[in-house]
């Protein structure tokens, strides 16, 4: 483990500890998870992207490294702790400390258009059921037509009855809902489901 990787460890860790039902993972997405969901979401053609729960900002880190310059990239972290260091480590511009519901309002205080492209880190299968539908309304309606919503899940825990919620919530409100082949380099082992909005 690099100490870069051992100190994001750490502070998910910390995070998982504070809020269990928040967090929903003690350990950071692997490079393999990353590239998956940053390659499924097509973000090389992307004006504006979207981020929910960047947590350590592994996804981050890929996020910026593809996306065009002029591409508008706003993510949204509710722990404060993990906040100040996304700010720190990446540049305050394009976090907000704030539920991912909020997402229509960032877009418009930042007079941005709905999202291309959305991806997210949040733990679906430790969310209330009214907690998924808020997000996944804010998700939907902020979302450009053709617009892709990425996400993942964890394999151990897909048939448990919030992830299948979850997963029926995604094929009520998209046209199409595709899962990635199995990412077994991740701890645990996880898939991503890539979401169109068509017309
Ligand atoms: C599984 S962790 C993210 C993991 C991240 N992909 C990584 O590898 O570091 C989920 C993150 O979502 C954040 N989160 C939970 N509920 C949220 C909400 N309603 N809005 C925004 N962020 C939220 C948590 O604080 C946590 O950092």
């Amino acid at each position: 483990m690099t100490g870069s990787t051992s100190t994001q460890t750490g502070a998910l860790l910390k995070a998982f500890l504070r809020h269990p039902t928040k967090v929903g993972a003690v350990c950071p997405s692997s490079p393999a998870l990353c590239r998956v969901i940053t390659s499924e979401a097509k973000l090389e053609s992307a004006k504006v992207i979207v981020e929910l729960g960047p947590g350590t900002g592994v996804f981050t880190a890929e996020i910026l490294k593809k996306k065009q310059a002029a591409t508008d990239f706003l993510a949204f972290e509710l722990d404060t702790r993990l906040y100040g260091q996304l700010c720190s480590r990446f540049g305050a511009q394009y976090f907000r400390n704030q539920s991912a519901e909020a997402i229509g309002e960032a877009l418009r205080e930042n007079h941005l258009k709905r999202a291309d492209v959305i991806i997210s880190g949040l733990p679906w299968a430790v969310f209330p059921g009214a907690l998924q539908d808020s997000i996944l309304t804010a998700v939907y309606d902020n979302l450009a037509e053709e617009g892709t919503f990425c996400t993942f899940a964890y394999l151990q825990s897909a048939l448990l009855p919030k992830a299948q919620r979850f997963r029926r919530r995604l094929n009520e409100l998209f046209d199409d809902v595709q899962a990635s082949p199995i990412v077994w380099r991740n701890f645990p082992p996880a898939f991503v489901y890539r979401c169109r909005k068509t017309n």
